[in-house]
């Protein structure tokens, strides 16, 4: 048994199939991972619970889509990824070998660095001498690398395209498409769930920092003078279980404070401490969806960015964090206000209006000043200018008009003096039927590969010195095993009918013969499966069986029949007393 949790987390995904570094064989390549066959299920099932969370219970709000992962560089310069998203970095000048300037700072000289100045972190470097922790070499001045992986598309290699480092571009890119096949309805979230790639400079934390991973987030669009009804929001809060969450705010960081507090999330949004309540909405459901996934609500909070620390677009972002054992508190999903940033810059660099019309319930009736003027007079006196008058008179708003005239008795306009027995102003009532306006984006968006790590990390338990992965039985990447007790043709034969029915109702399910039966409940206990079905003599005289529950290793004998309906209910949840009460 290893001391290391996170060594030991890492051999059993490896020996058992979860995950492990790719291309193995050409000496593996940092930043890329393979999911194994467990990993693979393991994190379709993570992707299907957000799902549920984030679109299936919000449908009346939230619809999903899938775009490419390659876009061409304009989409990029207009979203500011181009210009913005780099990384700041440091050469050896002797071996040649490149490091991320602000995690050198930190991790030699303790300085923390994020969101420092290149030419701060120069000064820094020189000051304490910092030199190549490989080879002692001097280092180069710090220069900023952009993340972005580059590609071209098609044979032209003038024609520049990028791997997407986030999904959340096709959103903005097709909005305007989104929202009319959503009914031109505000507020909308589109999801997206796919693969994104950043070309990180050295990471090296296995599974949190990868150069190509899976992303799942929200671009919630709302208006942002009338975000969300009372009702509306009353309604979505009542469907959650919890409405305190735990923040540690910009503020209270500059008071010293290093801990988080827990707070009601009306309240965080109406004291302003969240900027606006969609964020602080979906931030709730975020903690909800960690929490079904097995983090405990204590071991999570949201840590709100300075604005050094934030992503160029946004004006509000907190980073949800969930306590792992060997990194301490790591980031599984950001939120963030993007205001009208995207759509905006997309507006101006497509040339296309990306508005949306919102029509009033009733028609808002103003009263408007309009100036008439006496134009036989001023043709008159004026003669070959009055066409320039009258224009420039068009142009003019009446309120100053009124003051000029009020102030002066006549009005100076395009070289001309205009009396005040020759301008009328009127007011005629006008109906306004609604606004045009960019929408404002409210973001989470979830690192899915991080997820997965920080699940592992909580399920990971050691009982009698062997391991038990104790994964929320909804999210286990195996659902059910069934064991012949020994090799015994009759027990066998009813031990894979069992096996095969419970495969043909849609449960992964696994059978396994070899090795006594203790042997075979440690296999599954350590790749986390919750059930175990076990056919022994007993089960060829009165056609029962037993379930043995993986986190207490208890069992009850059930009937055959049932055994369906005993292995749906017990992963959605239901007790070994319920089952054995109901099915028994
Ligand atoms: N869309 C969120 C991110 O880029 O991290």
């Amino acid at each position: 048994m290893q001391e290391d949790k996170h060594e030991a987390i890492m051999e059993l995904a490896k020996r058992r199939g979860f995950f492990w570094q790719s291309y193995e064989i050409y000496g593996g390549v940092a930043g890329f991972y393979d999911l194994g066959p467990l990993g693979v299920r393991l994190k379709e099932k993570i992707i299907s619970l957000w799902r549920e969370f984030f679109v299936k219970k919000h449908a009346h709000i939230v619809v999903e889509i899938e775009t490419p992962i390659i876009a061409p560089a304009r989409v990029f310069e207009a979203s500011g990824h181009l210009e913005h998203f780099t990384d700041p970095i440091v050469e050896c000048l002797k071996c040649g070998r490149k490091f991320r300037a602000d995690h050198l700072i930190e991790e030699k000289l303790g300085i923390k660095a994020e969101g420092l100045s290149i030419e701060e972190m120069t000064k820094i470097i020189r000051e304490h001498d910092l030199r190549c922790p490989v080879c002692g070499g001097p280092l180069s001045d710090v220069k900023l690398f952009n993340l972005l992986f580059k590609t071209t598309i098609g044979p032209y290699s003038s024609n520049t395209g990028y791997l997407r480092p986030e999904t959340a571009q096709g959103m903005f890119v097709s909005f305007k498409r989104v929202y009319e096949v959503s009914r031109k309805r505000l507020p909308l979230g589109i999801a997206q769930i796919g693969r994104v790639a950043r070309n990180e400079i050295s990471p090296r934390q296995g599974m949190l920092r990868l150069r190509e991973f899976t992303i799942a987030e929200i671009e919630f669009f709302f208006d942002p003078e009338e975000p969300v009804s009372d009702d509306m929001f009353r309604e979505l809060l009542d469907q959650l279980p919890r409405r305190k969450i735990r923040i540690l705010t910009v503020e209270a960081k500059k008071k010293g404070e290093e801990k988080p507090f827990e707070i009601n999330i009306e309240e965080a949004i109406r004291e302003k401490l969240i900027l606006t309540p969609w964020l602080g909405y979906w931030m709730t459901v975020a903690q909800e969806y960690m929490h079904a996934l097995g983090i405990g609500y204590d071991e999570m909070y949201f840590d709100e960015k300075a604005p050094e620390e934030r992503a160029h677009y946004s004006a509000q972002t907190f980073d949800q964090l969930v306590r792992v054992s060997r990194y301490g508190w790591i980031e599984v999903s950001g939120h963030s206000y993007r205001t009208d940033y995207d759509l905006s810059r997309h507006m101006r660099y497509s040339g296309e209006d990306l508005r949306v019309f919102k029509q009033y319930k009733e028609p808002l009736v103003v009263k408007k000043k309009h100036l008439l003027w006496d134009k036989a007079w001023i043709g008159r006196t004026y003669r070959s200018r009055a066409r320039e008058i009258f224009e420039a008179l068009s142009r003019m708003n009446p309120e100053e008009v009124l003051k000029q005239l009020e102030e002066k008795g006549y009005l100076e306009i395009a070289g001309a003096k205009i009396p005040k027995d020759k301008i009328k102003i009127v007011e005629k009532e006008e109906k306004i039927t609604g606004k045009r306006f960019i929408p404002h984006v409210a973001e989470p968006s979830f690192g899915v590969e991080r997820i997965l790590y920080a699940v592992l990390d909580h399920a990971y338990t050691v009982k009698d010195e062997r391991v038990v992965l104790k994964l929320p039985r909804l999210v286990a990447p195996i659902d059910v095993a069934v064991f012949p007790l020994v090799k015994d043709e009759n027990i066998i034969q009813v031990a894979r009918k069992i096996w095969l029915s419970l495969m043909n109702n849609g449960f992964y399910t696994i059978y396994d013969e070899e090795d006594s039966i203790g042997r075979r409940y440690a296999r599954v206990d350590e790749i986390g499966v919750p059930a175990a079905i076990t056919v022994d003599y007993q089960s060829l005289e009165d056609n029962t069986v037993t379930l043995r529950d993986r986190d207490t290793w208890e069992q009850v004998r059930i009937r055959i029949n049932n055994v369906v309906d005993a292995v749906r209910d017990f992963l959605r949840g239901a007790s070994l007393d319920d089952i054995k009460h109901k099915y028994g």
